[in-house]
């Protein structure tokens, strides 16, 4: 349940505000995790193919799609089955109002492929490792929906059929999940690699919710802020790199527990502090 924000966060939050750039929310798995997603790292994660146990960080790779496309495309549509399955919680409709209150000083980077932020109605937001409801093209750029015929109640351990073969198509040629593999730069055409740089260049705070920043991209986005001497609040249960380095510097506060606990209380106060003065 949802908890009061201890007074140095609001002041926090307040002394921010009046300077300039916008409030930077960095999302992770963790947000999604009340929401009955399994977070990436946790142990429902592993994906049976014949008689051998995956780790998603060996199944989400171009190697693996190459090796066997249509098993990593059924691990996929099993975890979008998931995903469709599960609705936005708590912390994701905060966000949502907080930028209805506080428009263009909102901005989002989610690591998350789920769309619950852009299903709850999020509008500023960075899907840096794409969206499993979409594909592309193996060879190409062109991004498509998932086809409508493809189930979206797939269930575990259902392979590909012929018809679903053929639906997995963009432009006549073969697609793929729409996500950034392990194995994967970033860009900006498709992952907003520049302009989540720039939003952490810009940022007055950053706020980092549920991840573990095993990744690449986050990490330069919390290492940009602490450089530029830009605070960041650090919601997780567990301690991790953001929270220790909020420890070590003293630049910011780690807000130990869950999303449901502290971003909703977090995002009201804000929504008071960054809205604009009529
Ligand atoms: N509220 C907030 N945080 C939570 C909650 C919760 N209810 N439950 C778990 N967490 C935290 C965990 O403590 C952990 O730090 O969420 C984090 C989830 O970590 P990961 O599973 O590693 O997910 P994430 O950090 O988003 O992974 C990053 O790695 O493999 C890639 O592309 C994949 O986007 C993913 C990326």
């Amino acid at each position: 349940m949802t908890r009061a924000l201890p007074a140095p966060v609001e002041a926090l939050v307040r002394e921010r505000a009046v300077e300039p750039g916008p409030l930077l929310w960095l999302t992770g798995a963790g947000i999604s995790a009340e929401s009955g997603i399994p977070t990436f790292r946790g142990p429902e994660g592993y994906w049976k193919v014949g008689s051998r146990n995956y780790h998603p960080q060996q199944l989400a790779t171009r190697a693996a799609f190459g090796a066997m496309p249509d098993e990593v495309w059924a691990w996929y549509l099993y975890r979008r089955a998931v995903c469709r399955a599960a609705e936005p919680n708590a912390a994701h409709h905060a966000l949502v109002e907080l930028e209805e209150r506080i428009g263009p000083r909102f901005r989002l980077i989610t690591q998350n492929v789920d769309g619950l932020h852009q299903r709850a109605g999020t509008k500023r937001v960075y899907a840096i490792h794409g969206n499993i409801d979409e594909m592309r093209a193996v060879s190409g750029r062109v991004t498509a929906p998932i086809p409508a015929g493809i189930p979206t109640d797939w269930p575990k351990g259902r392979a590909l059929t012929a018809a679903d073969r053929d639906l997995l198509q963009v432009e006549a040629r073969p697609a793929r999940p729409h996500v950034l593999w392990f194995d994967e730069c970033y860009d900006e055409e498709h992952f907003h690699f520049d302009s989540s740089l720039r939003a952490a260049a810009e940022a007055s705070l950053l706020v980092v919710v549920g991840t573990t920043g095993a990744t690449n991209l986050p990490m330069q986005v919390g290492m940009l802020c602490a450089r530029h001497g830009t605070p960041s609040i650090v919601i997780n249960p567990e301690p991790n790199p953001f929270s220790e380095v909020v420890e070590r510097s003293g630049l910011g506060i780690f807000l130990q527990g869950t999303a449901g606990e502290w971003v909703p209380a977090l995002a009201a106060a804000a929504a008071e502090a960054y809205a604009p003065t009529p």
